[in-house]
């Protein structure tokens, strides 16, 4: 069974809940959605760090799959305010985001200690997602395809065929992301996945690295969500603020569904 028959959808809850709305969001959201199918639809919500242990314990009964929204690259030792992959590992964490947008461009990240923390996740048998996309003079400047390459081969740098069939990808241009962001039209987001794709494939070969998921994230919303999912190599969604309300994700989620399985009918 390949990784891509099922439908990637998750959401990034950011610095906006606390420990009881990520409770009452987790709830509701479980509720809505208990009737799907879970074979085909991976759903993951990626809640800060003070909530992980209680959204680990209700998320077991509604079936989401409960991420961290970064760890640092160290095992252990002086790292202030650092979070650490056993720390995440003892709650039972096993998907972490790396790499987003906001870690990269307001914390300054690079691509190598993404890579580190990449390398981290992996050794420790995490799901990486690992986050990628260009700015706007980058896509201005005609280099966007060199900065998701550079992003990609640094970023997964060290990394085995076999860890690499654990890897998550989210391509968020920088420019489609957050109150100010425009979204990337579907043509465009396509392309990009496509030359994601081309370079996992040079990376971990066809079998491997063309089967890694890889979910575009950008102002994604209840008006593009249809259209972005259609696709060819959209393999889910990544939503920020659109998600953050369950009745609307749950909106999201049944709207998206049908127009996955569809595709996989061309
Ligand atoms: P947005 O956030 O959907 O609110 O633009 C996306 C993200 O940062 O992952």
């Amino acid at each position: 069974m390949s990784r891509l028959d099922k439908i990637y959808l998750g959401t990034n809850t950011k610095m906006t809940k606390t420990i009881a709305d990520t409770e009452l969001f987790l709830t509701e959201l479980s509720t809505l959605l208990s009737d799907l199918n879970r074979e085909t639809l991976e759903l993951f919500v990626i809640p800060s760090f003070t909530t992980l242990e209680r959204a680990k314990k209700i998320s077991a009964e509604g079936k989401i799959r409960i991420g961290a929204q970064n760890m640092c690259w160290a095992p252990e030792g002086q790292f202030t305010g650092e979070v650490s992959v056993s720390m995440l590992r003892e709650l039972d964490i096993d998907l972490v985001e790396i790499g987003h947008s906001e870690r990269r461009h307001v914390f300054g990240e690079s691509d190598e200690e993404v890579n580190k923390k990449v390398l981290m996740a992996t050794t420790h048998g995490m799901t990486p997602l690992l986050c990628i996309g260009e700015t706007l003079s980058q896509k201005q400047y005609g280099i966007s395809d060199e900065v998701l390459s550079t992003q990609l081969k640094i970023g997964l740098n060290g990394i085995s065929k076999d860890e690499a069939r654990k890897l998550w990808i989210a391509y968020e241009p920088v420019w489609a992301i957050g109150v100010n962001g425009i979204p990337a039209d579907e043509h465009y987001a396509n392309e990009k996945h496509k030359v994601i794709k081309n370079v996992l494939v040079s990376m971990f070969g066809e079998e491997v690295g063309g089967d890694i998921p890889v979910l575009y994230g950008g102002s994604v919303n209840n008006g593009n969500a249809d259209i972005l999912i259609s696709q060819k190599f959209i393999d889910g969604l990544f939503i920020g603020r659109s998600a953050w309300d369950a009745k609307n994700l749950n909106e999201i989620i049944r709207s998206v569904i049908p127009l996955f399985e569809k595709r996989k009918d061309i």
